[in-house]
């Protein structure tokens, strides 16, 4: 076969993509904008797609068996046939241009890592990138190149059911976690046959459907999309992420996958983002019901030029991009600007030489014992103590009799968490399981079905009862929105009946979103909300409970204490007036926010909030300068000292709030958070560098301000921190 420059990689990527681009036909163009999909419903689509495929190549095919692969479990992602397809286009098209296999990768592959909401509660960005560097070593191995994640959608609205897919509700914590992923997934060399490509997702305000009603309208001011949704895709952008999907919904009158405002200006252009854009699934011919768009054709010509690269499963560009290119409706220029960025992101993979993956590896990588300890610890860190009366945890394994009960005890794909494609269950532990091989004498009786009175009488006949309760792994994930955040169905009443016995109770909370646990809080001793742990949940649970690893995750979103209080987030704005109608919220402690007649205006339990086995003290806040000029650093310094009798981890909480602003700002905002390891007794000095970044907001004018100033700083153990200290930006 004679060799071009583009098949040359010695030359530089830029040189092989120009070669490659001049040797492009239209039709070859178009296929590269096209993600194609093999419809598993219809015999002869792998015909149609590998005959499509032979004549003009494809830029990517996605591996998904429905439009809601979130919500089923899917056979893995085959080897032998990923080559195949790949055969085709390397061996059998003209240009012999690779493609691009995708998949759905939320949280761990064939090893299951906790929901990333779950991951977000470690405060701990080190575990969360180690966990998606092995999601991607997993998925490589079974050909998958790229995978659809993270997900950095600000949810303010646990009624939505994607809050279980991102980070909660903080701009600065999901930020943090979205270079985590971007760097477990894409490394520092995406040639390394370990390594993806990541897909920052869904760009952006999605998380903000009106209701929490999944695919519904947005509609957010331009300085909150900017100060509150932008900032971890612009930090995702910094640190390299190569593709970004498009979202669903119509943000301000306009759908996000035909914005040129939010694609192309502020995406492309002003945050630099030199990758390409994937739609969401159907997204670009959505735009007709969103009726901005006639027909398909015009939805293909306003997707694309608004910036929508790639067109995910659907075939409108596919079918009409010949037509508005050679109309002049969509230009040469733009064609090949797409074609560029999706070309560079398959040299960077090194796809040109090396489109195969190697049969048989998948064995040696998947599920590894290594890949289970790792997802154990996660999923330990992931746990978060909301209460603990009177020290019930950490249980003893010996001693007393535990009956361990609830309807999650038996559960598998529950612990998995939506978007499990390729996790099993049969190899995912109950609780049941875990909890009787950590602790074989202590289990005394267990329920064994979900009959409350068989539960019941199982708590009566042993010293204290953990009770496991929650949601299914259907509840939350895409379109599985729910109209009140309370447990399922006899949930609390289960506990309320198992706390009447006068035992004592441990409650422990599997869910996908931030629930009500208001009847709960007021009965049970102990609460540990435990996410969807993942394949591994339920040995970390087993781990947390008696005490050989102490419970060291923070709310990553707030726990309201009714339905009512949604939007449920801490960083809301100081108002002109707060909950008694006169008082000035900002001074003191927290305030409470503008309240209900029947509730009261603080959460049930707040954002950053986390107990553990031992207790911490706060002192010596301070700032390294009382003044700085705009542009400087501040370093904030603060002691955390170790106050109770065991070792244990403290998340140490940095919060600001700018004063007197020219637009009206949060009360205070998260910007900066350590773990601390400590000892009992042990004092250590945690340090926040605050840097431009953390003093400077969007104005309406669409510009960053660095305002002049006084700059109010708290540390602490949530968002609550009453140690207050300041400094001035001259
Ligand atoms: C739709 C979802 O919104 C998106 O997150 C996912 O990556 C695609 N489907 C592909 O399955």
């Amino acid at each position: 076969m004679s060799s071009h420059p583009y098949q040359d990689p010695t030359l530089p990527i830029e040189q092989r993509i120009a070669d490659l681009l001049s040797r492009m036909t239209l039709e070859e163009k178009i296929a590269q904008i096209y993600q194609i999909w093999v419809i598993p419903s219809v015999p002869e689509s792998p015909q149609k797609v590998k005959e499509y495929i032979r004549k003009y190549g494809v830029g990517s095919r996605i591996l998904a068996g429905s439009h809601l692969a979130g919500s089923a479990q899917e056979r893995s992602a085959g080897v032998e046939e990923i080559n195949a397809y790949q055969r085709v286009a390397v061996e059998e098209s003209r240009l012999g241009i690779p493609i691009l296999h995708a998949r759905d990768v939320i949280h761990g592959f064939r090893t299951m890592f906790p929901i990333p909401l779950g991951m977000a509660a470690s405060w701990n960005p080190a575990r969360v990138e180690e966990a998606f560097t092995i999601a991607a070593r997993e998925a490589a191995s079974c050909g998958v190149k790229w995978a659809f994640a993270p997900m950095l959608d600000i949810a303010r609205d646990p009624r939505w059911g994607r809050i279980a897919e991102g980070s909660g509700e903080d701009p600065y914590l999901t930020a943090q976690m979205a270079v985590a992923a971007v760097k477990g997934f894409q490394g520092t060399d995406l040639t390394d046959p370990e390594r993806v490509l990541a897909c920052a997702k869904h760009y952006i305000g999605y998380g903000s459907a009106e209701g929490g009603r999944d695919y519904n309208t947005g509609e957010i001011s331009d300085t909150t999309l900017r100060n509150i949704y932008l900032p971890p895709f612009q930090a995702a952008v910094q640190a390299g992420v190569g593709t970004v999907m498009s979202a669903f919904e119509d943000l301000n009158g306009e759908p996000a996958s035909g914005s040129h405002y939010l694609l192309t200006q502020l995406l492309k252009q002003e945050l630099g983002f030199e990758g390409f854009v994937v739609s969401d699934w159907a997204s670009v011919i959505e735009l007709v019901n969103h009726r901005v768009a006639e027909d398909n054709r015009d939805a293909a010509r306003q997707a694309f030029n608004a910036g929508v690269d790639m067109e995910m499963i659907t075939d409108s560009y596919a079918t009409h991009m010949a037509e508005l290119v050679q109309s002049g409706a969509v230009s040469l220029e733009r064609l090949d600007d797409a074609c560029r960025r999706i070309l560079t992101a398959k040299f960077k993979l090194g796809l040109f030489e090396q489109p195969y993956t190697q049969p048989g590896l998948a064995e040696e990588v998947l599920f590894t014992p290594a890949h289970q300890a790792a997802a154990r610890k996660m999923a330990a860190e992931s746990f978060v103590l909301l209460k603990n009366e009177g020290g019930l945890l950490p249980l003893n394994k010996t001693g007393q009799s535990i009956a361990v009960i609830g309807p999650m005890i038996h559960q598998r794909t529950a612990l998995l968490g939506s978007w499990t494609l390729d996790g099993l269950s049969e190899e995912t532990q109950t609780i049941d399981e875990a909890m009787r091989a950590a602790a074989p004498q202590a289990i005394a009786r267990r329920a064994n079905d979900a009959l409350s009175d068989e539960m019941v009488r199982a708590a009566l006949s042993a010293d204290l009862s953990v009770v496991f309760v929650g949601e299914s792994n259907r509840s939350s994930g895409e379109n599985n929105n729910i109209a009140s955040i309370t447990l399922p169905p006899g949930q609390e009443e289960l506990v309320e009946a198992v706390c009447a016995l006068g035992k004592p109770v441990v409650v422990v909370v599997l869910a996908g979103r931030a629930l009500d646990l208001s009847r709960v809080a007021r009965c049970a001793d102990a609460i540990l909300y435990a996410w969807h742990p993942g394949s591994l949940g339920a040995a970390a649970l087993a781990d947390v409970l008696f005490g050989d690893t102490a419970p060291s995750g923070r709310l990553p979103v707030t726990l309201p204490r009714s339905t009512g209080q949604i939007p449920a987030h801490y960083n809301f704005k100081s108002t002109g007036r707060t909950f008694d109608g006169v008082g000035h919220g900002d001074s003191g402690s927290y305030p409470e926010r503008n309240r209900y007649a029947d509730l009261p205006g603080a959460p049930l339990f707040p954002f950053g909030f986390g107990l553990t086995y031992t207790t911490f003290a706060y002192s010596d806040l301070r700032v390294s300068r009382g003044e700085i000029q705009s542009g400087e650093t501040v370093e904030v310094q603060v002691t955390v000292t170790n106050t109770g009798a065991r070792p244990g981890v403290e998340v140490a909480q940095c919060y600001v709030q700018d004063c007197i602003t020219s637009i009206t700002r949060p009360i205070r905002e998260l910007k900066g958070f350590q773990r601390v390891d400590l000892q009992p007794g042990e004092s250590k000095q945690v340090r926040f560098t605050l840097g431009p970044d953390a003093m400077s907001f969007y104005g309406t004018d669409q510009k960053l301000h660095l305002e002049p100033g006084k700059f109010k700083v708290w540390g602490g153990s949530d968002c609550r921190a009453e140690m207050e200290t300041e400094f001035w930006v001259k």
